[in-house]
């Protein structure tokens, strides 16, 4: 059985989301005032940041709704891939969380690709943005780290176990 066509969307949508936020903070935290990105790099990166974490909320409401199909592989595999997608999900809420903090201490809410916007609740405590911001950027470290093995584990089970985890999440899982 397949993840279903929701979940496959979820899932390639967010991963594309993660790699493509990723590259785009590293890249902006380096741009100068004069850079004609210097204020559109950030606040695509917020606007698409809150976006992924409404899908993400979603994706789990369906998952909890719909369930989702049986992981393969020998039993320490099984274990390992349940830790591994449960902690790709603490990470991603940890990076929504530590970005809305930076974002947000200096009580100017979050405008979402000018539809609609997010309310600050201001400063929370010292050194807001400055303590989020290391979390945010090891939490990204951390997260793309573990997305990668994730792949590669895919990737794995695909070319030298020849099952079907990978085809379950493209939507052929015929074998
Ligand atoms: C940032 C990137 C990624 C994130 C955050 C991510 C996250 C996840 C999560 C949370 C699940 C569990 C789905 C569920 O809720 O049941 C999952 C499943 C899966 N992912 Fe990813 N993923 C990423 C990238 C990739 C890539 C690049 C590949 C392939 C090369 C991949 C292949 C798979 C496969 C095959 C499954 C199904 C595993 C199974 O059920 O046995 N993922 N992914």
């Amino acid at each position: 059985m397949s993840y279903n066509l929701t979940a496959r969307i979820f899932h390639w949508v967010s991963a594309l989301a993660v790699f493509g936020l990723f590259g785009v903070g590293l890249w902006m935290v380096d741009l100068t005032y004069y850079s004609p990105w210097y204020k559109t790099a950030p606040d695509w990166h917020r606007s698409i940041g809150v976006m992924l974490a409404l899908l993400t909320i979603l994706r789990l409401l369906w998952k909890a709704l719909k369930g989702h199909p049986a992981i393969e592989g020998a039993k320490w595999e099984i274990a390992a891939a349940h830790f591994v997608h449960k902690l790709l999900y603490v990470l991603m809420f940890t990076l929504f969380v530590s970005g809305y903090l930076i974002s947000t201490e200096d009580g100017r809410p979050i405008d979402v690709f000018n539809w609609f916007s997010i309310p600050a609740m201001g400063k929370l405590f010292e050194d807001q943005a400055d303590i989020s911001g290391v979390i945010h950027y090891y939490t990204a470290l951390t997260l793309v780290s573990f997305a990668v093995l994730h792949a590669a584990a895919a990737l794995k089970h695909h070319f030298i176990n020849k099952d079907n985890t990978l085809r379950k999440m493209i939507g052929d899982s015929t074998r």
